[in-house]
């Protein structure tokens, strides 16, 4: 009987500690986190993301980006993040309280994109580089997305944001290739990406 009652309070305390370290812990130092109110810049950092780029988020996760790409900058010490050009300074967790739920990622077949909108702010490259990788990005493995853009024939004059594709790319005489609202929105997320702001806990240098 004693030892059973044994056995029962260490699997008890088993789960107990664990509990505190995994779920308690992280919530007292992480749970009460808020905007912070830039006063030189009149502004509340992280910025809120635009309702387009927020249904670009679930675009994101239904395509599974995440499982090649991740959006967490390691500080100088911990690798060539930086130096990489991937942020103007490491990320902390205040950088994603907007984010539900988010992509840290843990694969790095692409690299980061933290701040990508930082880094690519052209529309027109998004959408070539998501219909057809290698056309932008020579040699490159990432998947095409196909499927998040449709074919269809000219009418008149050609739409003003028909994919601009050139060689086997490029639809057939008289057809255009035009991005779906699921492009178009998670274009708007990946250009969103862009956590270069200071933080009183992360300052930019
Ligand atoms: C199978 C792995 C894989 C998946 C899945 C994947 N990517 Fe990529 N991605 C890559 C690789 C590899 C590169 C680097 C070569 C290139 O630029 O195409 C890359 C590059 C990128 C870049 C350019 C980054 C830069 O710094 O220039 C963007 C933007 C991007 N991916 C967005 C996405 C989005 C959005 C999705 C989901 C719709 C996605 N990727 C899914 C592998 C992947």
């Amino acid at each position: 009987m004693n030892r059973m009652r044994n056995l029962f309070i260490g699997f008890f305390a088993t789960f107990i500690s664990s509990w505190l370290g995994l779920v308690v812990a992280p919530h007292l130092q992480f749970g009460g986190l808020k905007e912070h109110l830039d006063e030189d810049e009149n502004q509340y950092l992280p910025p809120a993301r635009t309702g387009l780029a927020e249904r670009g988020a679930r675009v994101y996760a239904a395509n599974g980006c995440v499982y090649c790409h991740t959006q967490q900058v390691r500080p100088a010490h911990q690798g060539s993040d930086l130096a990489r050009g991937w942020g103007a300074r490491r990320t902390v967790a205040r950088d994603y309280i907007h984010d539900r739920p988010h992509f840290l990622g843990t694969m790095r077949t692409g690299p980061d994109l933290a701040n990508i909108g930082h880094r690519q702010n052209n529309e027109g490259w998004h959408h070539k580089h998501l219909y057809a990788p290698q056309s932008v990005s020579k040699g490159s493995i990432m998947p095409p997305f196909r499927y998040l853009y449709k074919t269809q024939r000219i009418v008149g004059a050609p739409s003003a944001d028909a994919l601009q594709l050139e060689g086997p790319d490029a639809p057939q005489p008289g057809f255009e290739i035009v991005p779906t609202e699921d492009a178009k929105a998670l274009v708007a997320y990946l250009i969103s990406l862009n956590r270069n702001y200071p933080l009183p806990e992360a300052p930019v240098d």
